[in-house]
Formats: C-alpha cells, structure tokens, sequence
C-alpha cells in the first residue's frame, strides 16, 4: 500500500521507491528521508503500476525503483512501469544492486531518466534526482519538428562529430578530418572543407589551429535570418588557403542562443558552397542537437574506453539512438584505443560495447605527445605528424565515411 513512512499523513507525498523488498535497501530509505523528510513513500512493483496510472500520481516527483539481480526476470514489467511514469511525466531513477549492464541499459533505453549504484554513494541519489529535473526543464531532444525540404541547389555533405564526454577528443577528430578532407588528393584538386565549431562555448578549433576568433562569428548568429553566403564568408577564417573554419565565437554565449532554424540556416549556407562541411558539436544535447542529426550524412559519437563516463554515455546514447530520430547515421568511435595486440583491451571494448548496446566501428590510437605538440604549433596532424600513427587512422576513417556516404547517395 501506498504509505506514508511516518504516521503524518497530511505530508503530501513527492515520490515513491518501488521495490520488491524495501527492506533489502536499507541505505535508500535513509537517503529517501534525508532528501524529502516524510513526504515519500513505498511501493510494491503492483502497487506501482496500479497508483502510475491515477490521478493522484502525476504530483509525483520520481519513482526510485530499487532492482537486484533477481528482479531481472520481471524486466518487461519494470520496462512497463518505467513507460507509464515517462508518459505521465514522472522521472524513474534505478538504483542498480548488481544488476547486469544490459538490463540497465534496457531501462535507460525505454525511459529511466537516470540511475545510481547502490550501495548509495554519498548523495548519488540526490545528485540523480538534481539531474533528471534539470533534463525535465531542458529536454535534450525535443519532438520532432518537420524540417524544411526544399531541395537545394548544391549540398555538400555533413559529418558531424559530438564527444559523449568532456576531453574525450572531438575537436582534434573535428579538426583533423577536416584538414584531411581539404588536403586528401596531394597533387589534383581538393573538395572545398568548412569547418564548423558549433561548441559555442567551449569550441576550440580556432586553437587547434591558430586562428583568431573574428567578432563577425557572433553577429552572424545573433541574427541569421540576415545572413547571405557573403556576410556568412566574412565569418570564415581561412587556414592555409585550403581549410575554411567558423570559429566559436570571441566571447562566452549561452548555448540556447541559437535555435534549430539558426542552424539549420547555417548548415544550408555552409552546405550550398563547400563540398564538405564537418561540424563539431558540444557536448551536452541541445535543442538544436536534433537538427545536426538530421541533416548529417554521418554522426560519428567519440567515446573512449574509460568506464567511470558510462552513466553519462548511457543517456546520450540512449537520447540519441531514440526511435524517432534517425539513429542509423551513428557510427561510435573508440579514441584512445587499447592496442590491437592488447588482449585485455579487446576485453575491455567489448565490454563497454555491450554495455552501451553498441557496435564501436572505428578506433583511433593514443597519438601521445604527437597531439598535444601539433596544438602547440596550430597544426593539424597532417602538417606537423604526418607518419604518426594516429594521422593515418584519422585518414581511414575519413575515406571509410566518405565512401559510406556516396554508397548511400548511390543506393538512394
Ligand atoms: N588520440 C589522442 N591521443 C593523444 N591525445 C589526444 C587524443 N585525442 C585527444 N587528445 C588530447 O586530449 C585533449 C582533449 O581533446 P579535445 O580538445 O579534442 O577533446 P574534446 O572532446 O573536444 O573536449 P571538450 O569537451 O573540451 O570540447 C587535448 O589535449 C587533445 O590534444
Ligand atoms: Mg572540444
């Protein structure tokens, strides 16, 4: 029965834990009083599903629903529980007590907002709750909008690449690659390559490669309903002659400056007068997040093997690789690679593989102190490490995603 845990049922309830055995969590009732005094309560998984579904249910917070090794074979009601909260705008988080990698990740992906290992972490739960509110307010990825599609008249393709944690390596693939597809023929011509930095905030391309950060960047997305292929050149910065880069801006911007249209604005432009445009997204979703994946060719996803940025990949996969969005323009690239030789490192992908319920396509190997000396230079790999290791895998996966790409222009 739905209960309030102390005798004062004036207190009006906030959330629920949802468990077999409450009794068996001992360390979540403590952390469920610390965090809302009396006003929660306790739910068995058929009292969950009834209460879900009322009236009375939708002034609920969250539901901590409480799982252990056992309670995997009841998975497709726990899945059921976690939909009706989701579609009455009640949070779920799942505190996991050794429950396999793949059941959570199930959870994640049918809707749990968020989860926390139990034994409880100090203020894992709370910090959980913080986080799945602060998702409610700014939803990473917003319905589907339609888009606008006029044909155009030339459209170059789009690569986008997003890091799913911070330092994981984005802009030095972003920039690398970009360099790559401007230079990929030596002697005849090259496609024409812009570069992107949409990671308003934190981009930092025009360091990777010495540029300055022009004022026009951020007038341009200040306005771009104003915005014609010139206005959008005088942007540009040109690296070498050969590498057009829109630079983050000069100054700190909200990342809600700019909205789907603005980008998509951008892109259009971008696309109409490069052969090749590769973006560099920020790290965390946002409104416009939907937008990019949509009108890319190819979303490469930058994860590296470090298991302690799993929770965090689990939401942005499970965000990215939802049904209505077209997630079949994912591709997950492993940076920093164990070696192939490494026995205990293929254990190690395949593990974060199947935790993650994904397929890793690509690895870049660790290019050590070969990237950071580039930085220093404002060089891409190709001028200042061209035989590094590193540099040719970045080339394979640039040739592999272009031929993806014309494959599927060829198929369509
Ligand atoms: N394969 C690699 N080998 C060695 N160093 C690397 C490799 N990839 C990235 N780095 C280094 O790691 C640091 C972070 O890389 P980068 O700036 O590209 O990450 P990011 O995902 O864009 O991070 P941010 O979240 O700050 O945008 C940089 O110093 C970069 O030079
Ligand atoms: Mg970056």
């Amino acid at each position: 029965m739905l209960e309030n845990t102390d005798q004062d049922y004036d207190t009006p309830i906030r959330a629920c834990t949802v468990s077999s055995d409450i009794l068996k969590f001992d360390l979540l009732i403590e952390d469920m009083e610390a965090l809302l005094g009396d006003a929660w309560g306790d739910l068995s998984f058929s009292e969950a599903h009834s209460f879900v579904g009322q009236a009375d249910a939708t002034s609920l917070e969250f539901l901590a629903i409480a799982l252990n090794t056992q309670d995997e074979a009841d998975a497709d009601a726990i899945i059921e529980l976690i939909r009706k909260a989701k579609h009455n705008d009640i949070n779920t988080i799942i505190v996991a007590n050794n429950i396999t990698p793949n059941f959570l990740h199930r959870l994640l992906r049918n809707g749990a907002n968020e989860f926390v290992p139990y034994p409880l972490p100090k203020d894992e739960l709370k910090t959980a709750v913080q986080n799945a509110n602060a998702a409610k307010v700014v939803t990473p990825i917003p319905q589907p909008q339609p888009m606008a599609a006029a044909p155009r008249a030339t459209q170059g393709k789009l690569v986008a690449i997003h890091g799913l944690a911070g330092g994981v390596g984005a802009t030095m693939l972003a920039v690398n690659l970009a360099w790559e597809a401007a230079t990929l023929n030596p002697k005849g011509p090259n496609a024409k390559v812009c570069l992107l930095d949409l990671d308003l905030q934190f981009g930092s391309a025009a360091t990777y490669l010495d540029l300055e950060r022009k004022s026009s960047v951020l007038e341009m997305w200040a306005d771009t309903e104003i915005v014609d292929a010139d206005n959008f050149k005088q942007a540009l910065s040109s690296y070498k002659d050969k590498l057009s880069v829109l630079t983050s801006p000069n100054e700190l911007v909200p990342l809600d400056l700019i909205t789907s249209e603005d980008v998509m604005r951008i892109l259009d432009i971008a696309r109409a007068q490069f052969d090749i445009v590769i973006v560099n997204m920020p790290q965390t979703l946002v409104t416009w997040s939907e937008a990019v994946l949509n009108e890319a060719n190819i979303y490469l996803n930058l994860i590296d093997i470090d298991m302690r940025t799993a929770q965090n990949i689990i939401r942005l996969v499970s965000a990215l690789q939802a049904e209505n969005l077209p997630y079949n323009k994912l591709r997950y690239v492993l940076n920093r690679a164990p070696k192939f030789t490494d026995l205990n490192g293929k254990n190690r992908i395949k593990r974060l593989s199947d935790s993650l319920g994904i397929t890793v396509e690509f690895s870049l190997p660790d290019g050590g102190k070969t990237v950071v000396n580039a930085c220093d230079h404002g060089e891409p790999l190709g001028l200042a490490s061209p035989k590094s290791p590193l540099r040719k895998e970045i080339v394979k996966l640039l040739k592999a995603i272009l031929d993806e790409i014309e494959f599927v222009a060829k198929a369509a």
